[in-house]
């Protein structure tokens, strides 16, 4: 299949889209697959309400058809067509961070397709903040599935180069607009249950939420990396966001840690191998590897937008074993510390 590639500068003015626009709604609408960004990551959208336009994805990703897919809206009214019973909680929810990254589990309308659902009765809906990608939905029909737009297992796409990479020759059309903010998929809260539970951390954090609804629980699964707990959202039991070299995440007091890592290097470089380290911009200056990559200053936000623009990075420069220090958690720490776990197969090591 030839994918045709859409280039959209990021300092466009909407206005002067609509051509661009009504193209990929046009494939939407006709059952296609368009790659379009978002504020979390680029995602792989194609009609929610076509049960052979969802297949698609599955089969382009080589996702298990067992993990549900997110419906993206465009406007708050449209979750009152694929979802039912919503309750004040939700909607004060809803009022209060849509659009944004954040995904709400619901009931699911029967206009769904379990296509979608993969076999679920619940829902999971989100409104982008990405104006671009609101226009594509709607153009596209106003219901788009969108799982991330990387290969099943790889770190997921946060540049047009990540999309091409995984996805030319495989879906009907790219549109590459490089204005990901965020870099980390959407918080995913559960609202099916009482009191609601955050099946995914993202930059929705728990206590954004608790200050409007109340208590919101995290489901076990995702805060610890040696928890037997299976996860309550099916995506997030499978090892992800992945670079090809093995992965192990270093944690504990800095100084050791650091000591740690440069030793175990010392000894892969002395058996032949190609090392990498993902560190801070506060301590990178103290690793020596064949490759040594900050990912910024700890606490801020370039630290989720670089992650798997790095871990991809690494695919590329070949390395055989990467190391990687803990990133501090509060605000988007947590989510970024669930990615690197799980990128890291829960290889993770306390020194
Ligand atoms: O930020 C995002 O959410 C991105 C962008 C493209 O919007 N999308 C994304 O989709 O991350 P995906 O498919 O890569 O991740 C969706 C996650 C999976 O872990 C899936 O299992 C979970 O959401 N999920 C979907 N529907 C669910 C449901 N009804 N109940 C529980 N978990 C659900
Ligand atoms: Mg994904």
């Amino acid at each position: 299949m030839k994918t045709i590639i859409n280039r959209i500068n990021s300092e466009y003015h909407i206005e002067n889209q609509m051509e661009n626009i009504q193209g990929a709604g046009a494939v939407l609408r006709a059952g296609g697959v368009v790659a379009f960004p978002t504020e979390t990551v680029y995602g792989l959208g194609a009609d929610a309400l076509n049960p052979e336009a969802a297949k698609k994805i599955y089969e382009a990703k080589g996702r298990p058809s067992d993990n549900p897919l997110i419906i993206h809206i465009c406007d708050h009214e449209g979750v009152h067509c694929v979802a039912s019973n919503i309750s004040d909680k939700a909607r004060n929810i809803m009022e209060e961070f849509w659009p944004g990254p954040l995904t709400l589990v619901l009931e699911k309308k029967d206009s769904v397709p379990y296509g979608t659902t993969g076999g679920l009765d619940t829902v999971a809906v989100r409104m982008p903040s990405h104006e671009l990608a609101r226009e594509i939905i709607r153009a596209g029909g106003g219901f788009i599935c969108a799982p991330s737009a990387n290969l099943s297992g790889r770190p997921s796409p946060t540049k047009a180069t990540h999309v091409i990479e995984d996805m030319d020759g495989k879906i009907d059309m790219i549109v590459a607009c490089d204005n990901v903010s965020i870099g980390l998929e959407s918080t995913i809260l559960d609202m099916t249950v009482e009191p609601p539970v955050i099946l995914r951390p993202g930059a929705i954090t728990q206590t954004m939420l608790e200050e409007v609804i109340g208590t919101v629980n995290v489901d076990k699964a995702i805060l610890s990396a040696d928890t037997k707990e299976a996860p309550r959202a099916p995506g997030m039991k499978y090892r992800h966001y992945a670079p090809k070299a093995e992965l192990t995440v270093v944690e504990g007091e800095s100084k050791r840690t650091c000591a740690y890592i440069n030793q175990r290097v010392l000894e892969l470089q002395s058996e032949g191998y190609k090392v990498a380290i993902m560190a801070a911009e506060e301590t990178v200056n103290n690793y020596k590897a064949n490759v040594v990559e900050s990912l910024g200053k700890i606490g801020t936000e370039d630290v989720a937008v670089r992650l798997y623009d790095v871990l991809r990075g690494f695919d590329h420069m070949d390395v055989d074993y990467i190391f990687s220090e803990e990133f501090p958690t509060g605000n988007l720490g947590q989510a970024v510390m669930n990615r690197l776990k799980k990128a890291a197969g829960n290889n993770v090591i306390s020194v």
